[in-house]
């Protein structure tokens, strides 16, 4: 994949409402996102998948929706403040401004700026040494900006989790080990956003925590990796070549971490990390009691003792896994001068959408009746407009696994074509046994 066929994926995702930029009409805002119609879809069925993978297949994985604005003693607790920081360097000659690790891989603080060549402008001398910038949002809670009323949107769905996890095993008797889930909104100050939705200011995490007893961490970070990664093949249906692990070495480990291996799929701009999977010991449950004076230990009945559990978290952007799924699902048909979206049928935002061969001779109201029937099973649209084939092919970038087709023959004998996407063959089937037929087909009911 080239870094072209980004653009012809950003290019359909705005024809065919699936993202667009935001703000478009004041000349877009930077790093955020809108989630069009078919978007918002298939953004809400890979999160109804996590979930259903993470709550209703684990018995003891329990869910919660934690505040974005939270206390701000959890973030001075949590290290975000003092280190949530990005290394900035700017050019003096023509204001580019870049995160240092991306222009120096190794050491950057020992790096000689005066030496290194500025990437857009060319010139060498301008850039000036790093500062630190922190990426969290600041605002004010109350009618008077001051520092003591300062708040901050949360920069991961994690700390919400810490500082309920004694209440939420309390209130449901959970035992160790048992995980916490939670989707929500995070929010980052990010310098150099690029590359679409991949890294953007606003965006969505998919991330459980899991509780153990220290010393079962290790096998609890190998068994989330398997679980983790196997969700990419078998449940997003993801081509297993484009995955791959890469294991954080010493430099990039972030403050809280004592392992951490990122889910990486090679994107048309280059392989990029799509989720975390994190030991992060017992450091945020330590900080935590440290910071609020109130226990933070987990008692043990059977071990008749307490401690801070150790914490292995999953943590996945739900933007990034639906940039990964739009990249792997993308195909150029240039036999048939067409671009399909190949997703899996559980994902696509719609399931089949109803065509009357024409607008007259009461197809159009056999189509409505069918689709009154369907959309009791799943999302189904009805398009009488342009020619069939131009229909089939827009249903084909929208990733739509079924178009139905009702012709003269359907007020004769009840039946309809049913046009399969991928290999754009056509059966002759009855109007009666259509969601059956379907279902079966997209593997669900
Ligand atoms: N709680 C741990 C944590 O937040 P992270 O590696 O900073 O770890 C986890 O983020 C995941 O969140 C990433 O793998 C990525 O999928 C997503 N993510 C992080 N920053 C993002 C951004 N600016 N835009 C979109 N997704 C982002």
């Amino acid at each position: 994949m080239s870094e072209s066929s980004l653009d012809r994926i950003i290019s359909l995702c705005k024809r065919r409402g699936f993202i667009f930029q935001s703000s478009e009409i004041y000349g877009g805002f930077g790093a955020v996102y809108d989630y069009g119609p078919l978007g918002v879809e298939l953004k809400n069925n890979i999160s109804q998948l996590w979930w259903k993978c993470m709550t209703q297949n684990h018995e003891n994985i329990l869910g919660l929706d934690s505040g974005i604005l939270m206390h701000p003693k959890i973030w001075e607790a949590s290290g975000h403040v003092d280190a949530f920081n990005d290394p900035l360097v700017d050019c003096k000659q023509c204001n580019a401004r870049y995160r240092a690790d991306e222009l120096v891989n190794e050491d950057f603080l020992n790096a000689k700026w005066n030496e290194i060549q500025c990437p857009k402008c060319g010139t060498t001398g301008n850039l000036t040494n790093p500062r630190q910038f922190n990426l969290m949002f600041k605002t004010n809670i109350g009618p008077i900006e001051s520092d003591s009323d300062i708040a901050y949107l949360r920069p991961e769905t994690a700390q919400g989790i810490y500082v309920n996890y004694l209440l939420v095993q309390g209130s449901m008797r959970q035992k160790i080990p048992f995980g916490i889930a939670q989707i929500g909104k995070a929010f980052r100050n990010e310098i150099i956003a690029r590359n679409f939705i991949f890294r953007t200011r606003e965006f969505e995490q998919m991330e459980m925590q899991y509780f153990v007893q220290p010393g079962a961490d290790d096998d609890a970070m190998v068994e989330w990796k398997n679980k983790r990664y196997n969700f990419y093949i078998d449940e997003l249906g993801i081509n297993k070549d484009r995955l791959r692990f890469h294991e954080h070495g010493k430099d990039e480990l972030a403050h809280y971490a004592k392992e951490a291996w990122d889910i990486e799929y090679e994107f048309p701009f280059g392989w990029s990390e799509v989720e975390g999977i994190h030991n992060r010991t017992d450091f945020d449950l330590q900080k935590h009691q440290e910071f609020s004076g109130k226990n933070m230990q987990y008692s043990d009945q059977l071990l008749n003792e307490k401690y801070f559990p150790y914490i292995i978290e999953t943590s996945a952007g739900l933007n990034r896994m639906l940039l990964t799924i739009l990249c792997d699902a993308y195909w150029d048909d240039s036999d048939n001068n067409r671009i399909v979206m190949k997703l899996h049928p559980k994902l696509a935002p719609v399931k089949a959408v109803v065509c009357p061969l024409v607008k007259k001779d009461g197809l159009p109201e056999i189509g409505h009746k069918i689709v009154d029937e369907l959309m009791k099973s799943f999302k189904v649209l009805y398009d009488q407009q342009g020619s069939i084939g131009k229909r089939y092919y827009r249903q084909d970038e929208a990733g739509t696994p079924f178009c139905i087709t009702v012709d003269h023959e359907s007020k004769e004998n009840n039946t309809v074509t049913l046009r399969n996407r991928d290999d754009q063959n056509q059966d002759r089937v009855s109007i009666n046994d259509l969601v059956k037929i379907i279902q079966n087909r997209m593997d669900i009911s």
